[in-house]
């Protein structure tokens, strides 16, 4: 197998999602960490399991970005994470410094790659990423509206008992307390949940989601969520990878959709083998639409203290 994607960052997030991407045998993996010993071992263990789920990926673990050369896609994962008590914004600027150094040697070794930022803030880490990079923001994009969709999805499917895939969920806006969860645009085998369930209900299933990251840090207590993380990062790989085209909730740069113009915010996107392909307007209530902007005001602020 030739096609490369590199995740920077081989704790929890990084190392899962190198190892949902090898078992989608779609690409090498490169699982690069500024700890020795830790992507080595790792991507070691991922290849060992190739024979027993029969998958066929090569996985390599590093701590040389000369080994990422050449790659098509990289997963930035590498950061702190949020220890209970901390909101993502209190990363900010440690989470910067280290964002700034990999997307550098990023430029210099994969100059044609899509970047796919996976650490928090989220939208601002994407923000900085595209900044620093330089690359048109086709090739830059951030995981986490397809995650927070993912979690809402999930308290609806459970709710109503019918099957995760049945379940549509959208939510927009920044990747934190001011995410815009869209019941109007959340589906269950073709109907909006406002028919399914009472307002209580979807208030609290709203509620659930904006928290849903806080919720298993605090059950966790040494570390924030990855299984969900990584799925929705490896998703997004996959669909660029095979060039899908599909309409995948992401952190994207606004040019004037939803008169919003300059940040990253997630929205839904399709994406195919340049990246994002296309932004895609959807009808919004007017509570949804002042909620989308009050999102966006707070990803702005977060912006101007990186700039
Ligand atoms: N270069 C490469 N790797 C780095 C760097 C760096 N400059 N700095 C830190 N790392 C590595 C750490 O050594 C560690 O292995 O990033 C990894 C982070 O792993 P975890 O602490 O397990 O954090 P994780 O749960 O994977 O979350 C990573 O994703 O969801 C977000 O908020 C989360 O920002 C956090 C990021």
């Amino acid at each position: 197998m030739k096609r490369k994607v590199t995740v920077i960052g081989a704790g929890n997030v990084g190392a899962e999602t190198a190892r949902r991407l090898a078992e989608k045998n779609l690409a090498d993996v490169v699982l690069l960490d500024i700890i020795e010993g830790i992507p080595q071992g790792k991507a070691l263990d991922i290849t060992q399991a190739g024979p027993i789920c029969g998958y066929n990926s090569r996985v390599v673990g590093t701590n040389d970005y000369a080994d990422t050369k050449d790659s098509e896609i990289v997963v930035i994962t590498a950061g702190l994470a949020r220890k209970p008590g901390m909101s993502r914004d209190d990363l900010l600027h440690k989470n910067a410094a280290i964002v700034k150094g990999i997307v550098e040697n990023i430029k210099k070794y994969s100059p044609l790659a899509v970047l796919i930022i996976v650490t928090n803030p989220l939208d601002a880490m994407t923000y900085l990423a595209w900044k620093i990079s330089g690359f048109p923001a086709q090739r830059v994009m951030g995981m986490a509206p397809l995650l927070d969709a993912g979690r809402m999805a999930s308290f609806i499917a459970l709710e109503l008992n019918v099957p995760m895939a049945e379940v549509k969920a959208t939510v927009l806006g920044t990747h934190g307390d001011l995410m815009v969860p869209v019941p109007s645009q959340t589906i269950v085998a073709g109907k909006p949940i406002t028919q399914l369930l009472p307002p209580e209900k979807i208030d609290a299933i709203v509620q659930r989601t904006a928290n849903g990251g806080a919720e298993i840090v605090n059950l966790l207590k040494t570390g924030s969520a990855y299984y969900a993380p990584s799925a929705a990062a490896a998703r997004m790989a996959e669909a660029i990878l095979q060039d899908k085209k599909e309409s995948i909730l992401s952190s994207v740069l606004v040019t004037g959709q939803y008169g919003l113009n300059d940040l990253y915010i997630g929205l839904p996107a399709k994406l195919g083998k340049n990246g994002v392909e296309e932004i895609m307007e959807i009808p919004l209530s007017s509570e949804e639409q002042t909620a989308l902007q009050v999102s966006a005001k707070a990803i702005k602020e977060n912006n101007q203290k990186l700039f």
